[in-house]
């Protein structure tokens, strides 16, 4: 049969003669004495950002570094993100709203001097059996502050139960921004405590999620943390149920919430909140809240973290617009001695191969009034 000849024919390619075999093996051992003589494995060249394309960190593997945040310490950025490895699946529990996952594995962390070249620092607060960290659990959009009062680094991240159910914040401490990370635990905020912005009226109401967590513990999902100039920290969660962003003020050492809170963008259902600061006004953009499925970005500017906020509309201008580019939001970095220079950065997902969610990485430039606007760009170097 042509099938079988045809494998036939491959094989006596691989037939080798006594003297090929001399040749072979006289080569081999010539390359081992060269070995020792080549330059370690240089990086592969990265001379701009390519959204949405596979980025290749120093040891030419693809960065792994999802719904995460970046830090700027003494001249380096570290860069803590979700690792997304293993199999995707979609639990029973989620199948209504699609919410596919993969195991937890840990936060991984990349540095770099550039923005371009990434070197691996490993697996700084790797998944543990058992608690909160447990690889079925949930463990996202990590985003690590330093505290200066306490030169301690401060990981804060969305610690949930696969259903989405526990709604919770973890926090980890480190000594050296790659850690080792040591975990601190997760809770609840606000348990027994009132925003600033309530009425009398609403409190008196006893219903809605607001009223219900009372006792408990405000819900966290969605969550970013901004450090103001003065030092100050506060964390911006998707709670309530996701329909509001409640705006804590963090303790002075960044491991708690000090009670002080406000309710914002009541009804928007923002997710995925990147926070940043710009001629002394506060920036927000975020996500709607459709799962992996991307949305249009919003955004909104305030001259107090406590608001009011003022929406501006979509950020994105262009094609494709209207799905953020196929993304949604995780961190806006200011670009350290570049004034005026800030990168909005997103993760396109790929629900159905979680590990293969790429990065979009987009400059964000201002019209006359003030209003972020992002534009695709590609290659682009910051
Ligand atoms: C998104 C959220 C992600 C993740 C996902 C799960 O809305 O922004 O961080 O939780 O849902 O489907």
């Amino acid at each position: 049969m042509p099938m079988i000849n045809k494998r036939l024919n491959h094989h006596t390619h691989l037939i080798m003669t006594p003297s090929h075999s001399i040749r072979v093996i006289a080569l081999l051992f010539g390359l081992l004495a060269v070995a020792p003589h080549l330059p370690a494995k240089e990086a592969p060249a990265i001379t701009g950002i390519r959204p949405g394309e596979v980025w290749p960190d120093t040891d030419g593997k693809p960065i792994n570094a999802h719904g995460g945040g970046i830090l700027f310490h003494e001249g380096t950025y570290y860069w803590y993100a979700e690792i997304k490895q293993g199999k995707t699946y979609l639990p029973k529990v989620n199948a209504k709203w699609g919410g596919t996952r993969v195991d937890v594995v840990g936060v991984s962390c990349y540095s770099s001097t550039d923005l371009l070249h990434w070197q691996s620092r490993g697996n700084v607060l790797p998944a543990v059996p058992g608690g909160d960290l447990d690889p079925k659990k949930v463990l996202e959009r990590p985003k690590c502050v330093y505290n200066a009062k306490t030169k301690k680094f401060v990981l804060w991240f969305h610690s949930d139960s696969v259903d989405y159910a526990a709604a919770r914040c973890g926090v980890a401490t480190a000594d050296a921004p790659t850690g080792p990370f040591s975990y601190q635990g997760s809770f609840r905020p606000h348990a027994n405590q009132w925003p600033i912005n309530i009425t009398e009226e609403q409190k008196k109401a006893k219903a809605g999620q607001l009223v219900k967590d009372f006792p408990g513990g405000q819900m966290v999902r969605d969550l970013t943390v901004f450090v103001d100039d003065d030092q100050k920290a506060y964390l911006f969660a998707a709670s309530e149920a996701n329909p509001t962003l409640q705006i804590s003020e963090l303790t002075d050492d960044y491991l708690k919430t000090t009670g002080k809170y406000t309710r914002a963008f009541v009804g928007r259902f923002m997710e995925a909140p990147a926070v940043f600061k710009r001629k002394g006004k506060y920036y927000l953009i975020a996500s709607g809240c459709t799962a992996w499925e991307p949305n249009a970005a919003r955004c909104a500017v305030a001259d107090s973290i406590w608001g009011p906020w003022t929406e501006l509309g979509n950020p994105c201008v262009g094609d494709k617009s209207d799905i953020t580019f196929q993304s949604q939001s995780t961190y806006v970095l200011p670009v350290a001695g570049k004034p005026d220079s800030f990168i909005f950065i997103a993760d396109r997902w790929n629900k159905d191969d979680l590990p293969d969610s790429r990065y979009l990485w987009l400059p964000i430039l201002f019209d006359p009034s003030g209003k972020p606007e992002i534009r695709w760009l590609d290659p682009w170097t910051p």
